[in-house]
């Protein structure tokens, strides 16, 4: 939804039925891939109890300011117009510090990180992306409470198993009434660095079907590269730090995504 006064244009929340599918890492690579087409963009790890975009950014040790009550995210400044803002529980406790904290408290976080937070500081945003923990719990409701979400991107992995806990997210969405941009298939099949021979390690095409089946589209596959998993370790993240067919994946969904983006903004 748009008004005038909006400061945010695409509230979108990356969701996934089940863990380690590669969420985070998508939505890393997604919000740099965003910016590189010269969008402003922010970052919300809605993972209260296990963030680590912070980790993927190499931005641990930054803290983020206060503006008048209002947190201020931390910034990424990648162009001179554009950048990315990030906000995370990892910004606010010490690094091997253990959140186990019950629904509501996670809740109230999330409304201050949506609500008290002064995203637009270094203009509006072009595109929020909420990177959610798995599942279809307390913290996707929590967020849908609190933001007008614009789309929801649904990430997979091409097993069976994978692919049924993505339908209870696909429902999910549906049922609150929020559009699906589409799925994405990470660990898509496995290219060897060394002789080039492709394995469906995973197993492959399971998300395609997935959207054929539930009438939804899909983005694009992202394949398994263990230089995804290194460079997120680093705090590179992988589109801008290789050249490679994963970089391209990730571009392709990204135009994707902006076209998608553009559908109903006027000109
Ligand atoms: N396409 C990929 N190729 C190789 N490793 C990947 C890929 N996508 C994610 N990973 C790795 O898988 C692990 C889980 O990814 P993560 O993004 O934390 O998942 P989630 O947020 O869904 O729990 C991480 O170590 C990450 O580096
Ligand atoms: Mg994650």
């Amino acid at each position: 939804m748009i008004t005038e006064t909006d400061p945010i244009t695409k509230r979108i929340m990356i969701m996934s039925g089940k863990g380690g599918v590669g969420k985070t890492t998508v939505a890393v690579n997604l919000a740099l891939g965003l910016v590189g087409f010269g969008k402003n963009v922010g970052l919300l790890d809605a993972d209260i109890t296990g963030p680590n975009i912070p980790k993927m950014l190499n931005i641990e040790d930054e803290f983020p300011c206060a503006d008048e009550e209002l947190l201020v995210p931390v910034r990424l400044p990648l162009g001179c117009d554009h950048g990315l803002s990030v906000m995370s529980m990892a910004f606010m406790v010490e690094k091997d510090a253990a959140v186990p904290w019950h629904g509501s408290l996670r809740t109230e976080w999330l409304r201050r990180f949506i609500v008290e937070m002064r995203w637009e500081t270094w203009g509006p945003l072009d595109y929020l992306l909420v990177d959610l923990p798995p599942g279809t719990g307390d913290e996707t409701l929590s967020i849908v409470e609190f933001m007008d979400v614009d789309g929801v991107i649904i990430v997979t992995t091409p097993q069976d198993v994978a692919l049924l806990d993505s339908r209870k997210a696909v429902t999910m969405a549906k049922g609150m009434g929020i559009p699906i941009i589409g799925v994405i298939e990470n660990m898509s099949g496995f290219v060897c660095p060394h002789c080039g021979y492709a394995i469906d390690l995973f197993g492959k095409g399971g998300g395609k079907h997935l959207c054929e089946e539930m009438n939804i589209p899909f983005l694009g596959s992202v394949p398994l590269d263990s230089r995804v998993a290194s460079s997120g370790d680093s705090g590179i993240p992988f589109v801008i730090e290789i050249k490679s067919t994963v970089a391209d994946s990730f571009e392709a969904i990204v135009e994707k995504i902006v076209e998608w983006g553009a559908q109903d903004i006027p000109d």
